[in-house]
């Protein structure tokens, strides 16, 4: 194992048993891991027990989530602890440095998939919860951990988990480490996130590929056609152009434009993070803005005709696009892929078949942070990183997060140590050794904070 200049200089007890967490290559999408997710989820259940937590593995149709629970005090409140072990794929598997679950400490930072989305943020959490219990033999809150295996697939089966354990999970507020750090070293509390609505847009003409020197021109070409159809979905100011896309969304607040104007960071640490030539989207927005507050459409992925080496003179049968779009308050995903659908219907053009499937989809999120509880969170915050929060919305989608206010009728706060350039979803995601120190800090300040609010 590389264990080059961490900032303590070593392997402690907390980064080993991260780093086990971190070998399970529990990737939710790919069912040729559904073993290892579940073995994943057994490892989580039995190093809770071994801190003094009630704990378990239940099963969901999909892959099981793990519940531990502090034994419940009446006289306290109760803090819902919400994570997920699952991980996204890990290709390109060739662009990463090391092999993805096999975590490596190189300049104070722990190279692994999961690393900070989500392994390393929800350990940091447990961790805390365990060590106080250690050091005490109680806690001064009563805490449900609460860890799903299936969020980067939408949470197709926490909702009904939810309705089915409703009154044993019932709480006074939900702690989740699973969004951004604006900074290193700026303690950031999210207070909002943007919604998702997924889809897949198809488009075939002839039954087969064509010579496209025999049969181009008189019959329809699948990859015009749709790159016709996507072109579409913006207009020359870079808003999305569906017919009611915007309909009750509302401008940020007064107080929300002046806090992001203020945040210790500016625009261009996006290009530098990036590196794209130069900032892009909707018009009369600044990129906090556009991240945070407003909806987008967005191509994750085309495919169609030939793309190997040199060219194939080929009229491809078919193309495909998958389309994700970020939604804000006041938009609700079904509507929205209705609307994404007539849009596309009303404009196929004559002589393609076209074939619209929905995929899933989550509610935006947004809560006051002014509250009791969003004061004890940034007390937290300030005490385990020395220094004045910054308060944020989040331009990713936690789908599960609005469920949870619906069912179990509380806010969720967003305590993010996600770092800018920590590489989530892409090659060598890796976790400052500082914030998942910084976050067992947290999470100790915080059970005491939300004991007193
Ligand atoms: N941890 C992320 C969400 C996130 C990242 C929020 C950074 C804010 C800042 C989460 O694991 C994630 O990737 N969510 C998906 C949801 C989707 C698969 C339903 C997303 O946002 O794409
Ligand atoms: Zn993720």
């Amino acid at each position: 194992m590389e264990k080059s200049s961490n900032t303590t200089g070593a392997m402690t007890p907390e980064l080993e048993s991260l780093f086990e967490l971190l070998r399970f290559p529990s990737i939710s999408t790919d069912s040729r891991h559904r073993g290892d997710v579940r073995a994943c989820a057994e490892w989580l259940a039995g190093n809770l027990a071994a801190m003094g937590l009630e704990s378990r593995v239940d099963d969901t149709p999909g892959h099981p989530v793990v519940l531990a629970k502090s034994e419940a005090k009446p006289d306290r409140p109760t803090v819902l602890i919400y994570g997920h072990y699952d991980v996204q794929p890990v290709d390109p598997l060739e662009l990463w440095d090391t092999p993805p679950f096999e975590p490596v400490l190189r300049e104070g930072r722990i190279l692994a998939r999961g690393a900070t989305d989500n392994k390393g943020q929800l350990w940091a959490h447990a961790l805390g919860v365990g060590a106080v219990l250690r050091e005490e033999g109680d806690l001064p809150v009563n805490v449900i951990l609460l860890f799903e295996g299936e969020e980067e697939v939408g949470s197709p089966n926490l909702g009904a988990y939810l309705e089915a354990h409703k009154d044993e999970l019932g709480c006074d507020v939900i702690a989740v480490s699973d969004t951004g750090m604006v900074a290193p070293g700026v303690p950031t509390l999210g207070y909002g996130l943007r919604g998702i609505a997924c889809c897949e847009v198809k488009v075939s003409a002839a039954k087969s590929d064509l010579h496209s020197g025999v049969y181009g021109g008189a019959v329809a070409n699948p990859a015009t056609a749709l790159a016709r159809l996507l072109a579409t979905l913006h207009d020359a100011n870079g808003r999305v152009a569906v017919a009611g896309f915007y309909d009750g969304v509302g401008l940020p607040e007064e107080w929300e434009r002046e806090a992001w104007s203020a945040l210790p960071i500016d625009e261009s640490s996006i290009l530098k993070e990036t590196g794209a030539p130069a900032l892009s989207g909707e018009e009369g927005f600044s990129s906090w803005e556009r991240l945070w507050a407003r909806p987008t459409a967005e191509i994750n992925g085309m495919a169609s005709g030939y793309q190997g080496e040199g060219s194939k003179t080929v009229l491809p049968s078919e193309a495909m696009a998958k389309l994700s779009f970020r939604l804000v308050p006041g938009q609700d995903p079904g509507d929205i892929l209705a609307g994404v659908r007539r849009h596309f219907e009303e404009r196929a053009a004559p002589g393609i078949r076209l074939q619209f499937v929905e995929g899933h989809s989550g509610e935006p999120y947004f809560c006051d942070p002014r509250s009791r509880h969003g004061q004890a969170a940034c007390e937290a915050l300030r005490e385990a990183f020395g220094r004045e929060p910054v308060m944020i919305r989040e331009g990713g989608s936690i789908p599960i997060i609005n469920t949870f206010r619906r069912v179990l009728g509380v806010d969720t706060l967003l305590l993010g140590l996600a770092l800018p350039d920590c590489r989530i979803h892409a090659p060598n995601e890796n976790f400052t050794v500082e914030n998942f120190e910084g976050g067992i800090r947290m999470n100790r300040a915080l059970l005491r904070a939300l004991a007193k609010a």
